[in-house]
C-alpha cells in the first residue's frame, strides 16, 4: 500500500486526540530539533500522558516516528492532514484511483459526495525512504524539515500560479484548493503530448499552445518554465498545460530567457513528432506579445 493510500485508510479510524498530536507534531517539525512529549504536549495541549498514548499510535500506524527521545512526522502523517483537510472543507469525500506517478508527484483520483471527480497531486520531492529510515532509525528532524519547505512550497506555488492563470482559458487546469504538500484540481481527460498520440490538426494545435503561452505571459504575468510534450494533455482536439509549480514571473530576470526555452521545447517536439515547421524568432515574438499574430 503506498503512503497516500495509507493516509486515506487511517483517516477514519484517527482519534480527536491523535489527529491534534499530529497537528502538534506539524507545527513543532517547523522549528529547530526533534520535539519530545513534553514539546508536543505544549504544542497539541494535551496533557503529557494523553500524547504518549497518542504518539505510541501514530507511530504504529506509521504516521509519526520516534527518533531518540522525539517524533518525526512521515509523509503518510503530511498526506493524512491534507486529506482531512479536504474532507473537514467538504472538498472531498473519497480517495479513488491512482492516476499516475511521477517523479516529483503522484497524482490520484478524488472524489466528492456528490460523484464529481478530481485530482489530487501529492508532492514527494526528494522522497525519502521511510523504510531504510525504520531500519536505521536515522531520520534526522533537518532532513524532514527540508522535505517539508521543499513539498509544501511546490503545493502552495503551483496552486497561486494556478489561481493567476483562472479564467483565462479553459486550458489552464482549475485548482480548487492545496493544502500542505498536495493540490486538488479539477480533473483532466486526455495523455501526455509525448505519447504522440492522433491529433486532428497538430499546426493549429502548435498555434493554440503558443496562444496559451502568451495569455498566461501578458495576462497572467506568468512563464511555466517547464513546459514540454510531458507537461502538456490533450485528447486529439482540446490541449491543457499542466505542471506550474516552478513558474516564474514575467518581472523575472529570466523570465523571458526561459519563455524561450519553452517556446523551443514545444516547437522542437511538434517538428520531430508531427513535422509541424516553425519559426522559433516569429513565435517567440507572439508569445512575448512583441507580434500581434503568428506569421
Ligand atoms: N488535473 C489533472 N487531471 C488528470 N490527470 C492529471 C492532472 N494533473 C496531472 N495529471 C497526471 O499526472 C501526471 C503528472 O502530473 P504533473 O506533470 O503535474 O506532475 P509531475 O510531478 O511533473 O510528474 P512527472 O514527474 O511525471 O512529470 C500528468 O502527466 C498526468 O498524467
Ligand atoms: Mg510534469
Amino acid at each position: 500500500m503506498s503512503t497516500t493510500e495509507n493516509a486515506a485508510r487511517v483517516l477514519k479510524t484517527l482519534k480527536d486526540e491523535e489527529w491534534r498530536t499530529l497537528a502538534g507534531l506539524e507545527r513543532a517539525s517547523s522549528g529547530y530539533g526533534t520535539p519530545d512529549l513534553g514539546r508536543l504536549s505544549r504544542m497539541s495541549r494535551l496533557p503529557p500522558e494523553r500524547v504518549r498514548f497518542a504518539t505510541d499510535a501514530l507511530e504504529k500506524r506509521g504516521l509519526a516516528m520516534r527518533k531518540g527521545q522525539g517524533f518525526v512526522l512521515s509523509r503518510t502523517g503530511v498526506e493524512a492532514m491534507a486529506l482531512k483537510d479536504y474532507v473537514k472543507k467538504d472538498l472531498i469525500f473519497a480517495l479513488g484511483a491512482i492516476i499516475a506517478k511521477g517523479k516529483e508527484s503522484d497524482v490520484y483520483e478524488a472524489l466528492t459526495e456528490e460523484g464529481t471527480k478530481y485530482a489530487l497531486k501529492l508532492y514527494k520531492i526528494g522522497r525519502i525512504s521511510f523504510t531504510s529510515v525504520r531500519k536505521k532509525r536515522v531520520l534526522e528532524s533537518a532532513q524532514f524539515r527540508s522535505w517539508m519547505t521543499a513539498n509544501y512550497d511546490a503545493a502552495k506555488r503551483e496552486y497561486h500560479a494556478l489561481r493567476k492563470l483562472d479564467g483565462l482559458s479553459k486550458s489552464f487546469p482549475k485548482v480548487i484548493s492545496y493544502s500542505r504538500s498536495t493540490v486538488l484540481l479539477e480533473q483532466l481527460s486526455g495523455v501526455r503530448l509525448s505519447q504522440r498520440p492522433e491529433i486532428e490538426d497538430p499546426d493549429s494545435m502548435l498555434r493554440t499552445i503558443l496562444g496559451l503561452m502568451r495569455t498566461a505571459f501578458a495576462k497572467a504575468g506568468l512563464v511555466n518554465a517547464d513546459l514540454s510534450e510531458y507537461n502538456i494533455l490533450t485528447d486529439g482536439a482540446m490541449v491543457w498545460l499542466i505542471d506550474w509549480p516552478q513558474a516564474v514571473d514575467a518581472s523575472h530576470p529570466n523570465a523571458t530567457e526561459l519563455l524561450m526555452h519553452d517556446v523551443k521545447a514545444v516547437s522542437t517536439f511538434f517538428k520531430r513528432a508531427y513535422g509541424v515547421e516553425s519559426d522559433s524568432d516569429s513565435s517567440f515574438g507572439y508569445v512575448t506579445g512583441r507580434n500581434a499574430s503568428l506569421e
